[in-house]
């Protein structure tokens, strides 16, 4: 079985949780991790599972607007963020989305967003799911986020608990892989 993952990050958490769930899913199936705007135009129809992440900004999946002001916003004195390689200039998880045709295959979504009620912090991975559903991709888990504080770093445990996610996944896919094909 084949495996990607598909990932935008402006600070490096979801960057984190995307590596630890592909870590997760390599016990059940080939594995690969990509940048949104590194996927290659061929082959996702091949793949087993497309798993797809963000961060969440203002509610929902970044946009080119929330990713250039970010490390403004967040660059109060003290802070060590560091941003991501072009983080705020290059295309992510929302533009790859809009760019693919029908997929039949089988996904999932996670996003970080800061502790609290997803009501009010709203959830990237559930606009990810929509997208997804929207593509044809059969979700085989409901959206899940993984936490920040409000300094942006990840909450402890929260790695673990992405590759614990990886390796449900994996499971989920190859079970329902040997009964429904
Ligand atoms: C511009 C911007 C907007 C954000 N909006 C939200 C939000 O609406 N809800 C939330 O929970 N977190 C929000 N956050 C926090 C990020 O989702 C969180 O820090 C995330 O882990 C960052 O992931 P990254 O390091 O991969 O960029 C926002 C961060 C930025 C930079």
């Amino acid at each position: 079985m084949h495996g990607l993952v598909v990932y935008e990050s402006m600070f490096g958490n979801t960057r984190q949780i995307a590596e630890a769930v592909a870590d997760g899913l390599k016990g059940g199936m080939d594995i690969e991790v990509l940048h949104a705007d590194s996927v290659p135009g061929e082959g996702l129809g091949d793949l087993d599972l497309l798993v797809v992440g963000a961060p969440t900004h203002v509610r929902g999946m970044p946009r080119p607007g929330t990713r250039k002001g970010a490390p403004d916003n967040m660059s109060r004195p003290g802070s060590s963020l560091v941003l991501e390689p072009e983080a705020d200039s290059r295309p992510g998880v929302r533009e790859w989305l809009a760019s693919l045709d029908d997929l039949r295959i089988r996904g999932a979504a996670f996003d970080t967003r800061i502790k609290g009620s997803a009501t009010l912090t709203g959830q990237a991975s559930r606009g990810i799911a929509r997208s997804l559903k929207h593509l044809g991709v059969e979700l085989i888990v409901p959206p899940e986020s993984f936490l920040v504080d409000k300094k942006t770093r990840l909450l402890p445990g929260e790695v673990d608990r992405a590759r614990a996610w990886g390796v449900q996944l994996a499971e989920s896919a190859v079970a329902r892989s040997a009964t429904k094909s």
